[in-house]
Formats: structure tokens, sequence, C-alpha cells
């Protein structure tokens, strides 16, 4: 407990020396990226942006270098969305959340030589039954996206979390439950 307090304490002041300058406050955000062709180089570190995005630049101006953090680090900043910096849930496709958790191209494409569409029942292999994650959502406001009455838990994952693009709420085409899928 006090050992947690001394480290809470110990980042408040790393994040006041380092934003001390409010150049975050002013809700500075990178600019439209100019065209630079994206690769998905199976093998780059996940904090290491620009090996596959190269000029483009996807963190906003003056955020911290993050070479080498490990993604309990950015939940520092990171943590919930009404936490300092935002959620990161969304604000990257799900590839890249998988990424910072040592999941890389393989853990969900194998070994094909031309990765293409991944089975729900590789997502469960990690992530458990069905059931298992609508539970861990039961309590989402104000429905569980991950049980319905329409389809139970049989959802296809990438309905929702998309892994190479931005995610988006399916449920959304009938209803207005404003989802935020990670
Ligand atoms: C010291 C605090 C801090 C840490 C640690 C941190 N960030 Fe951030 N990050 C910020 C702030 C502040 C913003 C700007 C938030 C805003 O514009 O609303 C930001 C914005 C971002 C954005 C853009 C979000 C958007 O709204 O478009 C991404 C992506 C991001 N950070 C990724 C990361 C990743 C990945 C890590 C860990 C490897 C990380 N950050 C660690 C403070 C931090
Ligand atoms: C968490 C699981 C996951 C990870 C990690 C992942 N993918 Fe995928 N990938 C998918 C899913 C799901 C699809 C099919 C749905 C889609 O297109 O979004 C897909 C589709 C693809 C496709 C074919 C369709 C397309 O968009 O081009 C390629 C190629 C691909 N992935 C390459 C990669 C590479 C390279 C990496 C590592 C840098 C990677 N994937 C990491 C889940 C994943
Ligand atoms: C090799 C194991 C593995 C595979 C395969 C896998 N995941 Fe994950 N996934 C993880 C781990 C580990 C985490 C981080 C801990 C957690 O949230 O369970 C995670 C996190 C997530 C999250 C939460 C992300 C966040 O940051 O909040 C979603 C959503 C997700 N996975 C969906 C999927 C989908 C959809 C597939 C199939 C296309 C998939 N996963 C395949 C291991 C895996
Ligand atoms: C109808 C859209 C939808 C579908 C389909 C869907 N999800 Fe989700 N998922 C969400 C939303 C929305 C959240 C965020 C819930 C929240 O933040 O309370 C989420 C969160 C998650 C999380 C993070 C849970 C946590 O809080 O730890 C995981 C893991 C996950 N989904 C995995 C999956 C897997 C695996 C599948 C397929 C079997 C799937 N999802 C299908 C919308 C969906
Ligand atoms: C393994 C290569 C790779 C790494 C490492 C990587 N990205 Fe990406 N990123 C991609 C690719 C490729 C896309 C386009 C979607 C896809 O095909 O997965 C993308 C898309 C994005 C998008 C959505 C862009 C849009 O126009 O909607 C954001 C935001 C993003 N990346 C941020 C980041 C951040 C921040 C980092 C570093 C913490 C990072 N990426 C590291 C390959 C990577
Ligand atoms: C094609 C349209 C459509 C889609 C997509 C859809 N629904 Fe529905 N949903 C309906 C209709 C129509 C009703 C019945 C409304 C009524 O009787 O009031 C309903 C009723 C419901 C109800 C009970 C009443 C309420 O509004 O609380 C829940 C819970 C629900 N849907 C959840 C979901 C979830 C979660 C998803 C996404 C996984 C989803 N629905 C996707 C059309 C849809």
């Amino acid at each position: 407990m006090k050992n947690r307090s001394i480290l809470f304490a110990a980042l408040m002041i790393l994040l006041l020396c380092l934003y001390g300058q409010g150049s975050f406050a002013q809700g500075q955000r990178a600019k439209k990226a100019a065209p630079a062709k994206v690769v998905r180089l199976a093998g780059a570190q996940a904090w290491d942006c620009a090996a596959c995005h190269r000029t483009q630049k996807v963190l906003p101006k003056n955020h911290l270098d993050i070479q080498e953090m490990p993604y309990v680090g950015c939940l520092v900043c990171h943590l919930s969305e009404e936490g300092f910096a935002g959620s990161l849930k969304g604000k990257m496709p799900g590839s890249h959340l998988h990424a910072f958790r040592n999941v890389q191209c393989a853990g969900c494409h194998g070994r094909e030589k031309k990765p293409s569409a991944v089975a729900k029942s590789r997502c469960l292999d990690c992530h458990g039954s069905a059931a298992a994650v609508a539970g861990k959502t039961q309590n989402t406001k104000p429905n569980n996206p991950h049980d319905s009455p329409h389809y139970g838990t049989e959802l296809d994952c990438n309905f929702c979390h998309h892994q190479h693009a931005g995610s988006e709420d399916y449920c959304a085409k009938c209803h207005k439950f404003n989802f935020a899928a990670p």
C-alpha cells in the first residue's frame, strides 16, 4: 500500500514536469498526416510507431517518448475514459492493442503465408468462451454488447472489434447504446 502511494506520487511529479508547459491542455492533436505508406512490419515493437508508420505522425505533438514503454506504462496516463489522457480503447486498431500485449501477427494468423480472416474460435482460444467474454461486460451500460436478446453471445467479434481498422458499434445500426468497442 505504502509503496503504491510513493509510486503514485512519483508518477504525478513526473507528469507535472512533463506537461507543465500546458501544451497538452490546449488539446493539440497531430495534424492529419501527409500520405506516407504504412506497412505491417511483422515483428515490429508495439511502441515503435515509426517502424510501420514511417514519417506519418500518429502521436500528438509533444507526446512523451514511448520508446521501450510497456502497456502498463501507457495506462499511467491512459487509464480510463475520464482519466488524464483518456482511454486508448478505440484510438488504435485492435492489432495495436494486441501487439502491446505481446500478441503479434502469428498470435492470430498462425503461420499463414498470406494472412486472411481469423475465425472467432481463434479469438476464443485466448479469450475463453463467448459466455466468459460476455461475463466481463455484464455491467456495461446501457446493455451488454456481448449478450443481446437477438444474437445471444453468438455475434462474430469482427462485427465490432476490427484488428486492422477502427472498431465499430454494430448495434448502432438500430440502437443508440453508444458503445465504444476497443
Ligand atoms: C505521461 C502521460 C502519458 C503516457 C505515459 C502516455 N501517453 Fe499517450 N497521450 C497523453 C496525452 C496527454 C495525450 C493527449 C490526449 C488528448 O489529446 O486528449 C495522449 C494521446 C495519445 C494518443 C492519441 C489519442 C487520440 O485521442 O487520438 C495515442 C494513440 C497515445 N497517446 C498512445 C500512447 C501509448 C501507446 C502509450 C504507451 C506506450 C502512451 N500514449 C503513453 C499522455 C500520455
Ligand atoms: C488480434 C488478432 C490479429 C492480429 C494480432 C493481427 N491480425 Fe491480421 N487480421 C485479423 C483479422 C480478424 C482479420 C480479418 C478481418 C479484417 O480484415 O479486419 C485480419 C486480416 C489480415 C489480413 C488480410 C486482410 C487485410 O486487411 O489485408 C492481413 C494481410 C493481415 N491481417 C496481416 C496481419 C499482420 C502482418 C499482422 C501483424 C503486424 C496482423 N495481421 C496482426 C486479426 C489479427
Ligand atoms: C494469442 C492470444 C490472443 C488472441 C488470438 C486474441 N487475443 Fe484479444 N487479447 C489478448 C490479450 C492477452 C489481451 C489483453 C488482456 C485482456 O484484455 O484480456 C487482449 C485484449 C483484447 C481486447 C481488449 C483490448 C483493450 O485494450 O481493451 C479485445 C477487444 C480483444 N482482445 C479482442 C480479440 C479478438 C476479436 C480476437 C480475434 C480476432 C482476439 N482478441 C484474439 C490475447 C489474444
Ligand atoms: C456488438 C459489438 C461487439 C461484439 C460483436 C463483440 N464485442 Fe467485445 N466489446 C464490445 C464493446 C462495446 C466493449 C467495451 C465494453 C466496455 O468498455 O464496457 C467490448 C469489450 C471487449 C473486451 C474487453 C473486456 C474487458 O473489459 O476486459 C474483450 C476482451 C472483448 N470485447 C472481446 C470480444 C470477443 C472475443 C468477441 C467475439 C467472441 C467480441 N468481443 C464481440 C463490443 C463487441
Ligand atoms: C506493425 C506495424 C505497426 C506499428 C508498430 C504501429 N502501427 Fe499503427 N497502423 C499500422 C497499420 C498497417 C495501420 C492501418 C490499419 C491496418 O492495416 O492495420 C495502422 C493504423 C493506425 C491508426 C489508425 C489510423 C487511421 O488513419 O485511422 C492509428 C491511430 C495508429 N496506427 C497509431 C499507431 C501508434 C500510436 C503506434 C505506436 C504506438 C502504431 N500505430 C504502431 C501499422 C503499425
Ligand atoms: C437490425 C436492427 C437491430 C440490431 C442490429 C440490434 N437490435 Fe436490439 N432490438 C431491435 C428491435 C427492433 C428491438 C425491439 C424493440 C422493442 O421491442 O422495443 C430490439 C430490442 C433490444 C433489446 C431489448 C429492449 C431494449 O431496447 O433495451 C436489447 C437489450 C437489445 N435490443 C440489444 C441489442 C444489442 C446489444 C445489439 C448489438 C449486439 C442489438 N440489440 C442489435 C433491433 C436491433
